[in-house]
């Protein structure tokens, strides 16, 4: 929902504004942070199966455990980088 370039559905107009707000904060961050010596990931949970989504997609379990893993993954050459949970590089 926060990704301009995977937008093929329209609507959500202030869910989509305030998702795409977090992604400039966090490629802001990581531009300012690296000279510390810090990495910023941007992360998408997949679709999870909370309240939000009428209990549809993956568990929450399953969710954490792939952000998990890109956290893992994270450092001072990849920061700044949008991933979704399952690993793959999403277009702003
Ligand atoms: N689920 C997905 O597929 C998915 C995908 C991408 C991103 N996200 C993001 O993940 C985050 C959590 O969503 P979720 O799926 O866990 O949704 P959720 O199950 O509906 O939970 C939303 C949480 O936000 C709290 N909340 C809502 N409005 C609030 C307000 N005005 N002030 C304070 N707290 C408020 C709710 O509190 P109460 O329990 O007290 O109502 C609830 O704890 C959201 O930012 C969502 O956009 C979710």
């Amino acid at each position: 929902m926060g990704s301009i370039g995977d937008n093929t559905s329209g609507s959500s107009y202030g869910y989509r504004m305030s998702k795409v707000a977090v992604s400039m904060a966090g490629k802001s961050l990581s531009h300012d942070l690296k000279p510390r010596g810090i990495s910023v990931g941007i992360l998408h949970p997949g679709l999870v199966r909370t309240r939000m989504t009428n209990f549809t997609g993956i568990t929450p379990t399953e969710s954490v455990q792939g952000l998990l893993a890109r956290i893992d993954q994270l450092n001072l050459d990849n920061t700044g980088t949008f991933w979704h949970a399952n690993g793959e590089v999403l277009p702003w």
